[in-house]
């Protein structure tokens, strides 16, 4: 057993990485808590009373530790001709699916203090978050809550700057991760080290325990991850097919699809470089010229698209998000994925 899980009361050093989107619901959290890692809810895309909702229903489930992960504001900008011609782009998709274009410029949903001040109120055991670094304050009324702290880091030099600014542990994401690169330093092109380069790397640049993300699917990948230096692992793709994960049909179908061994970084989904399983959407609107406006701007342009194409599961349309590992996530129980995962602790086979 390592430190990091004794010092946040787990059985298993193996957290369910946190998943935006309807995928890591209470449900999915909750079983692998109870099954002794830890289950992160990605709280990303909710609402303040939604992100309270779910937190109590993890509750009603488990009464083991669990962590909450949201999403550090960002500053964007972008010339509104660059929003017009890639509207432009989406209308053939809308049009597609019978739907209404969102407004040219969206509404801001910037609820992360309001996020913040939930995971305070409801004294949620670990925080964790992704694409930069929470101001002074919040980190400081997160710790006085009793929260233990964790920000995602993708090379050495975020891990330090999230040590400097007094973090409990580090996540560092590895360029086979599924879903959104966590990069907020270096230009995200520039933050790819794979999983097996940066562990050590992290683990050498910082005093702090090292979680390891990023193409993790079996009892190998854990072995390896500890062998670099991990204090624990985070899987997300490996959990993406299991029974409690909420996944639209599509997505589950196209995990066993010819494409899944070739997933690809794109911007065309949100603005930000993430990594899914390619499709239609993917294939076309990356070959045209338009500018691809910055996250979240691009988020909200292609959110009612991706909701429907979800709601009618059809693949051309939706965010497939999935690791480098996306064969390897098996429909099973939540809990089978970590028995698995955990046997990867110690010098078993
Ligand atoms: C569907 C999906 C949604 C994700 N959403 C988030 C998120 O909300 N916050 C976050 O920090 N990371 C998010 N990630 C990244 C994971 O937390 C984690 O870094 C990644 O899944 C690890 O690599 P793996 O997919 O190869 O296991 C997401 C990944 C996937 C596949």
């Amino acid at each position: 057993m390592t430190d990091l899980a004794n010092a946040l009361g787990l059985r298993l050093p193996i957290f369910l990485a946190p998943m935006a989107g309807d995928v890591a619901r209470p449900e999915l959290v909750a079983a692998v808590s109870e099954a002794g890692g830890l289950g992160q809810l990605g709280g990303g895309y909710l609402a303040p009373e939604a992100l309270r909702a779910s937190v109590r229903a993890i509750r009603q489930r488990t009464d083991r530790p669990f962590g909450v992960n949201l999403f550090v504001p960002q500053r964007t900008s972008i010339e509104s001709q660059h929003v017009d011609a890639f509207r432009k782009v989406l209308a053939a998709y809308y049009a597609k699916l019978e739907l209404a274009q969102p407004d040219p410029i969206p509404e801001s949903e910037d609820h992360f203090e309001q996020q913040v001040a939930v995971v305070i109120e409801e004294r949620v055991p670990v925080f964790s978050f992704t694409f930069g670094i929470p101001r002074d304050v919040q980190l400081e009324a997160l710790r006085k809550s009793g929260a233990y702290l964790m920000g995602t880091a993708t090379s050495p030099a975020e891990a330090m700057a999230l040590q400097a600014a007094g973090v409990d542990a580090v996540v560092a994401q590895g360029w086979e991760a599924g879903g959104h690169r966590g990069t907020f330093l270096q230009p995200t092109d520039e933050g790819m080290l794979g999983t097996m380069a940066l562990v050590p790397q992290v683990v050498d640049a910082v005093s702090l325990p090292v979680v390891a993300a990023g193409g993790i699917a079996d009892r190998r990948g854990v072995r390896a991850a500890l062998a670099l230096g991990a204090s624990a692992v985070a899987a997300g793709t490996a959990f993406l097919a299991t029974n409690e994960a909420a996944l639209p049909p599509a997505h589950r179908e196209a995990l066993r699809g010819p494409r899944a061994a070739a997933t690809r970084l794109t911007r065309v989904f949100s603005g930000k470089l993430a990594r899914g399983v390619p499709n239609r959407f993917m294939d076309e609107v990356e070959r045209c010229t338009a500018v691809v406006p910055p996250y979240p701007i691009t988020h909200h342009l292609t959110r009612p698209l991706r909701a429907e194409a979800a709601r009618r599961s059809e693949v051309d349309y939706l965010s497939v998000w999935a690791g480098q590992c996306a064969p390897m996530a098996r429909r099973c129980s939540a809990c089978d994925v970590l028995l698995e995962l955990a046997a990867g602790i110690g010098n078993g086979p």
